[in-house]
């Protein structure tokens, strides 16, 4: 019999509990052998969890200290906290189950290093319920990944399919999805794109073997985006979501999350609601999809207790973040202003004479060319001037952002949105 020592049984804990008495039938039979749930930590005691049927304390030390435990699951959020309890597991020789990504995002390297030959399982991690770490680890291990690209946060891809489908303000919706429990008390993660990064760092890892940080890359949010910007895009075919992207360009890599504007054909535009997608592009098999809950307990604790059921299994690890050694000709991470891309820039400026030839000047001067300019009626006496431009480097596009905003006619800074 294999057990189970969970430390964080919240949402996703509860679920794992549940999920390993509830299947245990199925379980038992793909692993070849019982699994159980023997005990869990929390913070607060106070909280009843009767209904789980498993002992609970308040001290790591009751399950890292404990001889029958054979795989910590943790399941307690944040960053260096689970970092020392999971330092810890593996010094005492047990198997570790994880879904945080924040840990991952900082300190995967490090944790492979202790791994070595101790399994470490993180599949819960990036997408919640899809099994995008197994894909992209094991069945597309032949092949060199060209990219990936995805919606990787279900509570802004909430946020932007109700105000793409349904008009509602930015902030209505934030609301209504702070209401929900989609978003938290502060959502600054979510929006910001902090969430999708740590995701795209680890899935960047395990495609690329680059070993980055979030203040390395590109990290922007949804904050910005109107309906201006949405009814802009839905005129030109397009649909808004917070992408993460991972490009692989000669040697280099370029890591970034951002609101994008989408062509509405595509596959990843169609992914609506609280729904993950995941592209992956392989130099052999193509194009391949991704689809599923990026959340939720039952969802996220499903793929938590498939790695319990592998590491039951087999008992060996597998190179944590899928790589046995360093590749020849090792990829590096592209820098922000070398990323190349078009792009939709909204200014809102003073209805006045000589202001469209002032800014496509700005434009020339800085080596970008426009696609197309439409101008439409802001508020009293102003305008919104929509733009889309060719393709152009990220820091020309970032040095214009800064001349335009200190013209005497503009009113608020400028919006810049990608366009994929
Ligand atoms: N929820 C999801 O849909 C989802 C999806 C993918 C990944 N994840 C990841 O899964 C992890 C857990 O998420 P969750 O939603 O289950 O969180 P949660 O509901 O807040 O549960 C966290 C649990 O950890 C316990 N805890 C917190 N700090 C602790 C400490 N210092 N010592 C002992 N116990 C402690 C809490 O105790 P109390 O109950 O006493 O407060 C609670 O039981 C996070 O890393 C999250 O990013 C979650």
């Amino acid at each position: 019999m294999i057990k189970v020592g969970i430390i964080g049984v919240g949402t996703v804990g509860a679920s794992v509990v549940n999920i390993l008495k509830e299947n245990a039938d199925v379980i038992s039979a793909r692993a070849g052998v019982d699994i159980v749930a023997k005990s869990g930590v929390v913070k607060n005691l106070n909280k009843d969890r009767s209904y789980l049927g498993i002992k609970i304390s308040d001290n790591v030390d009751d399950i890292l200290n404990d001889d029958e435990i054979d795989i910590v699951v943790e399941l307690m959020g944040g960053v260096e906290e689970p970092f020392e309890v999971v330092k810890r597991a593996l010094k005492s020789g047990k198997a570790v189950v994880t879904a945080n990504k924040a840990l991952l995002a900082y300190h995967r390297y490090e944790l492979q290093e202790m791994a070595q030959d101790i399994a470490f399982e993180y599949e819960a991690s990036v997408a919640g319920g899809i099994p995008i770490i197994n894909a992209l680890r094991d069945g597309l291990s032949a092949n060199h990944i060209e990219s990936i690209m995805g919606i990787m946060n279900g509570t802004c891809n909430y946020m932007m399919t109700k105000m793409t489908n349904e008009g509602v303000a930015y902030n209505d919706i934030l609301k209504e999805a702070q209401e929900l429990g989609y978003a938290e008390s502060d959502p600054t993660f979510d929006v910001g794109g902090y969430d999708a990064a740590h995701k795209l760092l680890i899935l960047a890892s395990i495609a690329y073997g680059i070993d980055a940080k979030p203040e390395d890359i590109l990290i922007e949010g949804i904050q910005n985006v109107s309906q201006d910007d949405i009814s802009f895009a839905k005129e030109f075919g397009y649909v808004i979501k917070l992408l993460g992207i991972a490009k692989k360009d000669k040697n280099e890599v370029e890591l970034r999350v951002h609101a994008c504007l989408i062509k509405k054909q595509e596959m990843i535009a169609k992914i609506d609601g609280v729904m993950n997608g995941i592209s992956v592009v392989g130099d052999k098999v193509g194009e391949t999809l991704y689809y599923g809950p990026g959340a939720g307990g039952d969802a996220t604790a499903s793929a938590v207790v498939a790695n319990i059921i592998d590491i039951a299994r087999s008992g060996k690890s597998k190179p944590m973040l899928g790589f046995d050694k360093p590749m020849e000709g090792k990829l590096t991470l592209k820098a922000t202003d070398d990323i190349e891309s078009k792009y939709y820039i909204r200014i809102n400026v003073s209805d006045k004479k000589g202001v469209l030839a002032r800014i496509t000047k700005i434009f020339e001067d800085n080596n970008i060319s426009v696609e197309t300019m439409l101008q439409r009626p802001s508020l009293a006496n102003s305008a919104n001037l929509l733009i889309s431009t060719h393709i152009a480097y990220e820091r020309d596009i970032q040095t214009m952002m800064k001349e335009i905003e200190k013209l005497e006619f503009v009113n608020f800074a400028p919006v810049m949105i990608r366009i994929v």
